[in-house]
């Protein structure tokens, strides 16, 4: 028994000593000291040697119990204050260093080319006294074409190729959506814009995208004439562009004004001598405008008789293409970060 004690305690107290985890350290004292342990075992068969020999072997159990019990300890608070110590070299933070640039010079974020014009384009309407309105992208038959004098069957309504949803809803196709929904809230006279994206279903070309963005402006008051429509669209196209831009105006038929215009701007792109953008033609549709429809006041609860109004649809993506002589409308949803640095 003698030997079977001392071997117990060389071979634990070498196992205690090479162990490197907790669990390895709790696994020895089980198997050494747990019910069914090793020296548990020995002390109970303690009742079966005669009185003399059980109080010599009992002290020599009780000797190595306490001495490998003692070792157990002493591994087990080494192991631990190694593990706190790695943890805190490993999550150790010097609150005393300065931070590492989150971005290296030049790599900043940027304001997207629409939302800067969009913002110059709400500040100067705002500087004229009109007020900013926003709509749904997903919209109702009802506001995008109904109440903007397009039943049903309508053929205008081919004249915007429409994304339906399958329960008879759209995107958007254009922001003149947003003028029945402002009629609706704000009674006359008022002066409001509403800028937006908007959805076509049609292929993309230099200067056509399936998704693009558009402002729309309406104003309405007491004698509204064609005049105060286009002294409005020349103030907008001075304080965009800073400088005079060739501008024609010609008839354009929409159902929801009469009369109805196209504003066109000579392209920047070419100089008018004809390119991709203006399809050859030397002019950009721009700005299509004219005087509100009476049938889109009755349908925005406003009486005709007493009031008038012009609307216009700016196309954004176009106005700064124009501004900044770009050649593709696709570059504006392209992701390309070089593009979007230029501004
Ligand atoms: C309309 O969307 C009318 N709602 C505008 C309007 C409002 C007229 C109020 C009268 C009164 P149009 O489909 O022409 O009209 O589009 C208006 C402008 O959006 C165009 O002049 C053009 O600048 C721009 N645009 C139209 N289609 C596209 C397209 N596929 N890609 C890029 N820009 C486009």
């Amino acid at each position: 028994m003698e030997q079977a004690l001392n071997k117990i305690k060389t071979t634990t107290l070498e196992l205690v000593g090479s162990s490197k985890t907790l669990d390895e350290l709790e696994a020895i004292r089980v198997r050494v000291l747990g019910r069914k342990g090793e020296l548990t075992g020995i002390l109970r068969s303690l009742g079966s040697l005669t009185p003399e020999e059980r109080a010599i072997m009992g002290k020599r159990s009780n000797e190595i119990k306490r001495e490998i019990e003692s070792a157990l300890d002493a591994r087990k608070e080494e192991l631990n204050s190694a593990s706190i110590e790695g943890l805190l070299q490993k999550d150790w933070i010097d609150l005393t260093l300065d931070r590492e640039p989150l971005f290296t010079a030049g790599a900043r974020g940027y304001q997207h080319p629409i939302s800067q014009i969009q913002y110059e384009i709400e500040d100067i309407f705002t500087s004229m006294g009109f007020q900013i309105l926003d709509g749904p992208e997903a919209e109702t038959d009802y506001y995008n074409f109904e109440a903007l004098n397009i039943p049903a069957h309508h053929p205008a309504r081919d004249m915007q190729d429409t994304f339906w949803t399958e329960d008879g809803n759209l995107l958007r196709t254009h922001t003149s959506a947003i003028q029945i929904r402002g009629m609706e809230k704000i009674d006359p006279p008022f002066r409001v814009v509403g800028p937006g994206r908007v959805f076509r279903y049609e292929s993309t070309d230099a200067s056509h995208e399936n998704t693009f963005y558009q402002v729309e402006g309406m104003m309405v008051d007491k004698e509204i004439s064609v005049s105060h429509l286009i002294f409005f669209m020349k103030e907008l196209l001075r304080e965009i562009f800073h400088r005079d831009v060739k501008i024609r105006l010609r008839p354009g038929y929409f159902p929801f004004v009469e009369p109805g215009f196209e504003l066109d701007i000579n392209c920047l792109i070419c100089g008018g001598s004809g390119c991709s953008v203006c399809k050859q033609s030397g002019w950009v549709e721009l700005l299509p405008c004219g005087l509100v429809h009476p049938n889109v006041l009755r349908y925005g609860n406003i009486d005709p008789e007493e009031w008038s109004g012009f609307a216009f649809g700016l196309g954004m993506n176009r106005l700064i293409m124009m501004r900044y002589g770009i050649n593709d409308i696709r570059h504006f949803l392209s992701g390309d970060i070089r593009f979007l640095k230029q501004f």
